[in-house]
C-alpha cells in the first residue's frame, strides 16, 4: 500500500480520544479521521435504535472520506450497534467492551470492579460476556452516570467529578475490589483522581491499548506498523468552541474540530396548515 492507510474514529463525544491516542502511537503514519457526536452524549441513557441511527450516520461520513476501517471507540456505541454496522460496510469494523478477562487475570483480592454507562452494562452484549467466566461473582459492575458529561465539559478534577467518583468507588472499595476495569472511553481521562481515591492497591485496566493492536492486526500492519507522520482530522456534532477547548485540553496535538454534516430532518408527511 502506497498511499497511507486511513482510519474512521468515533465515540459519543471526546472519549474516544483515549483509543485514538493508542492508535496515533502504533499506527504514526495513518490518516485518522475522529468524530465526537457530542451533541448526543451521553449515549449511555439513549436508546439502542437511537445510537444504531447516529453509529450509520457517522459511518457513513466517514465512508465518504476515504477510510479503509472504522473503530466504534466507545463501549456503548459497541454494543448497540457494532453487529448491524458489520453488516452494512464492507470494512473492517473495531469495537470495543470492558476488559473482563485481563481484569479477572490481575486480581489477586478475587475481586475485579467495571465502571461503565448504564447502557453497556445493561445490554445483552455484556451480559453475554460476563457469562463466558466461570466465577461471576467476582466481577462488580458499576453504572457510572454523570461521568461522561464531567469529562466532556472538560471538567476532569472538579469536586463534582471527585464527589461522583467518591461515591461510585466507596462500594466497589469496600467490597475488596483491587482491579477496576475503565469501561467507558471517557473514563482513562479521570485516571489521576480515580488513583487519588482508590490508592496504590488497586489495578486500573483500559482497552485502548488492546483496540489499536486489534486495527493493526486487522489491517495487517505488520509490527512495528510504518513509521511517518500522519494527519489527523477532527469533527463533531456539538457546539464547536466548546468542543475544541475540551479536545486541546485532551489531545496532545493540533486540533481544527469543523462541524459534522448532518442528514436533512426527515419531511413531515403533512405540511402545516
Ligand atoms: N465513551 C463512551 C463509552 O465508552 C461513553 C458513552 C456515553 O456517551 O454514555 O461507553
Amino acid at each position: 500500500m502506497t498511499e497511507a492507510v486511513s482510519v474512521g474514529v468515533f465515540d459519543s463525544g471526546v472519549g474516544g480520544l483515549s483509543v485514538l491516542r493508542e492508535i496515533r502511537r502504533q499506527m504514526p503514519a495513518a490518516r485518522l479521521l475522529y468524530v465526537a457526536d457530542s451533541r448526543h452524549a451521553p449515549y449511555g441513557e439513549r436508546s439502542r435504535s437511537f445510537i444504531r441511527q447516529r453509529a450509520f450516520h457517522i459511518a457513513d461520513f466517514l465512508l465518504n472520506q476515504g477510510i479503509d476501517a472504522l473503530v466504534v471507540a466507545c463501549n456503548t456505541a459497541t454494543a448497540a450497534a457494532v453487529i448491524p454496522l458489520r453488516h452494512r460496510l464492507t470494512l473492517p469494523v473495531v469495537g470495543m467492551e470492558p476488559a473482563i478477562k485481563p481484569g479477572v487475570s490481575a486480581t489477586h483480592s478475587g475481586a475485579v470492579g467495571v465502571l461503565a454507562t448504564s447502557g453497556t452494562l445493561a445490554s445483552a452484549r455484556f451480559a453475554a460476556l460476563l457469562r463466558r467466566f466461570d466465577d461471576r461473582r467476582r466481577v462488580l459492575t458499576q453504572p457510572c452516570p454523570g461521568l461522561v458529561e464531567q469529562v466532556e465539559r472538560g471538567e476532569l478534577t472538579s469536586l463534582k467529578t471527585r464527589r461522583l467518583l467518591s461515591r461510585y468507588l466507596q462500594p466497589l472499595l469496600q467490597r475488596g475490589v483491587d482491579t477496576l476495569v475503565l469501561g467507558c472511553t471517557h473514563y482513562p481521562f479521570l485516571r489521576p483522581m480515580i488513583e487519588e481515591i482508590a490508592g496504590r492497591g488497586v489495578t486500573l485496566i483500559d482497552t485502548g491499548e488492546a483496540v489499536a493492536r486489534r486495527l493493526c492486526e486487522v489491517l495487517r500492519l505488520g509490527d512495528p506498523a510504518p513509521g511517518g507522520e500522519g494527519e489527523t482530522l477532527f469533527w463533531s456534532s456539538g457546539e464547536l468552541q466548546r468542543g475544541t477547548a475540551t479536545m486541546r485540553a485532551l489531545w496532545d496535538g493540533p486540533v481544527d474540530l469543523r462541524a459534522l454534516p448532518e442528514p436533512p430532518l426527515p419531511l413531515s408527511p403533512r405540511a402545516p396548515d
